[in-house]
């Protein structure tokens, strides 16, 4: 005997719209309680990558075999036998990020010597000398938008470049095999600030990194701000170079770390009708790219007291969704009349 049950759709529908919006907003909770002062959490992952799209990449597995993974697998010429060992960590590197990166279209050995295609490698490559940003960058007019040259001059005078002249260069921030540009594309504010901040955090957050620059004692990041009331909301909500950066409105993302007593303290740097935020985090949402997406809206709203576009954003996200649903509703209740 079958049961039939005398449900109505109504009830269904109902259903599914409270798990619904019970789900959304666990998501939302979730997402809005991160805080990483921590270099282990890393870049978020990309899709695993199609190796047939790029065209070197079967020329980078050859080093990716070893540098790709762990560990390694090696035949000594001649000889039958293979030994397995273990890849040093620091050596390892991401196939995802590389090939999501700015530079996802070279062979290693563009930038790296050719010689490394030899394994052991020759010892003296340890010192080969690998081409800065400007050398390639420079004067180049397709790449005038980004002007390589004043963010150059930014960086000499910044305390990094004066504290540490030779050693301390581009590549420190811009990771050469995951470097992808974020803000001037950007979609998603808070990703944007995890990626820059994350930048800054490899060093001022993981002393091993810091410590090969300078026998300094590394001082703890979360002491330092501990002036700044609600730490975690702000380091996910602002990036460091707001605070940290002489900010000129000529460049999209500045490069002048000045000194620490120079760093923005005042709160209503930030926290008033005309703050430093519109010339720098937000300027990107002032674009006509995202002009039609609410946030401009959202920036009106902020006024004094809450300066993130964050909140309209949620609020724009949840109204489409009440939106989609109630049009969901209307063509189930009227797909079962007509079933009727
Ligand atoms: C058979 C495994 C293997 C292959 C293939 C291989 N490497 Fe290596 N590579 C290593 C190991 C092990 C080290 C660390 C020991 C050393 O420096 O020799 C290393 C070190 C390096 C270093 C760092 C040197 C330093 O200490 O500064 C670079 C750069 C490098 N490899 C690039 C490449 C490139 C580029 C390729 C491809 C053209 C490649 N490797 C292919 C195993 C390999
Ligand atoms: C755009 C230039 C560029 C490309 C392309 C590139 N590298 Fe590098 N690589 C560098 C630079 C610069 C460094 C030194 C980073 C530093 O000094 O901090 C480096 C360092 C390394 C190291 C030493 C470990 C480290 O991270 O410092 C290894 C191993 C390495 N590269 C392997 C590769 C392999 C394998 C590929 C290809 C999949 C590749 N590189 C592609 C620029 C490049
Ligand atoms: C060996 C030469 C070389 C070096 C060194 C180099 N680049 Fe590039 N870079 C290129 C080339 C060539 C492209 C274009 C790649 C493409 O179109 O697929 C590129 C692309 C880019 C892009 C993307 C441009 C766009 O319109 O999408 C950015 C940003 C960039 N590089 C920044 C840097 C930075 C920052 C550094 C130093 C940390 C650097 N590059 C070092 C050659 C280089
Ligand atoms: C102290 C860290 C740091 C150093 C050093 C540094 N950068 Fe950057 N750079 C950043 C950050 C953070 C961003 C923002 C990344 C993003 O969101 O696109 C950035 C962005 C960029 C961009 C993209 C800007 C745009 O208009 O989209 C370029 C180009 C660039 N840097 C070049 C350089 C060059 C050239 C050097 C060396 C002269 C350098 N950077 C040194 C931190 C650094
Ligand atoms: C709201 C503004 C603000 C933000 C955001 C901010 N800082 Fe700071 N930071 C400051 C100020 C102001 C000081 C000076 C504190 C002092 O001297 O007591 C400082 C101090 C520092 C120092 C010097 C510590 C020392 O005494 O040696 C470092 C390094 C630093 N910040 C890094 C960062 C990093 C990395 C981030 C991002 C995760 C960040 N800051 C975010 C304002 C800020
Ligand atoms: C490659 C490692 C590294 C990265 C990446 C890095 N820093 Fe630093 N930073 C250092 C070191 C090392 C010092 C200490 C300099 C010294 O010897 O006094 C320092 C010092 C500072 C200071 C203190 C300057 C003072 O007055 O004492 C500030 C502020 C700072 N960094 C901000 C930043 C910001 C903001 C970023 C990201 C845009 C960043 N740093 C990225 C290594 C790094
Ligand atoms: C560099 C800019 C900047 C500075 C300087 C700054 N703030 Fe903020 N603050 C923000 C941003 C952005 C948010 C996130 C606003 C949002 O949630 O929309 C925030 C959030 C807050 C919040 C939490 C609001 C909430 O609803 O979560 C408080 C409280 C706050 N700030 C107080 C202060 C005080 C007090 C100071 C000075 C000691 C200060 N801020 C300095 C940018 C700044």
């Amino acid at each position: 005997m079958i049961y039939k049950a005398n449900i109505r759709p109504a009830w269904v529908v109902l259903v599914m719209l409270i798990l619904f919006t019970l789900a959304f907003t666990l998501v939302k909770i979730s997402d809005t309680k991160q805080i990483t002062v921590n270099s282990q959490a890393q870049q978020e992952k990309p899709v695993k990558v199609d190796l047939t799209r790029f065209k070197n990449a079967e020329d980078n597995e050859v080093c990716l075999n070893c540098h790709g993974q762990s560990k390694y697998i090696y035949e000594k010429p001649g000889s039958q036998k293979t030994i397995t060992k273990r890849m040093y960590s620091e050596l390892v590197m991401d196939r995802d990020l590389f090939y999501a990166s700015n530079h996802r279209e070279f062979k290693c050995t563009d930038c790296h010597s050719e010689d490394y295609a030899t394994f052991p490698h020759d010892n003296n490559l340890r010192m080969e000398a690998i081409a800065t940003c400007i050398d390639c960058h420079g004067g180049d007019e397709k790449y005038a938008q980004f002007k390589f040259e004043q963010i150059e001059s930014e960086f000499q005078a910044s305390v990094h470049s004066e504290k540490h002249s030779e050693d301390f260069t581009c590549w420190m921030c811009h990771d050469a095999h995951s470097y992808k540009i974020n803000a001037r594309n950007t979609e998603n504010l808070k990703e944007t600030i995890t990626y820059d901040n994350q930048i800054c955090l490899n060093c001022h957050g993981d002393f091993k990194n810091y410590e090969l620059l300078t026998s300094k004692l590394k001082p703890n990041i979360l002491q330092k701000h501990e002036w700044l009331p609600n730490q975690a909301s702000h380091f996910t909500h602002v990036r460091c170079i707001e605070c940290h950066t002489a900010n000129k409105d000529t460049l999209v993302v500045a490069h002048h770390v000045v000194a620490k007593n120079q760093a923005v303290r005042k709160c209503e740097s930030c926290h008033s009708k005309n703050s430093i935020l519109y010339a720098s985090l937000y300027k990107y949402q002032v674009s006509e790219k995202l002009q039609n997406k609410g946030v401009i809206l959202g920036m009106l709203m902020g006024g004094t007291t809450s300066v993130g576009p964050d909140v309209s954003n949620r609020l724009n996200v949840i109204s489409l969704v009440i939106f989609g649903f109630t049009v969901l509703l209307i063509l189930i209740h009227a797909g079962l009349r007509i079933k009727k």
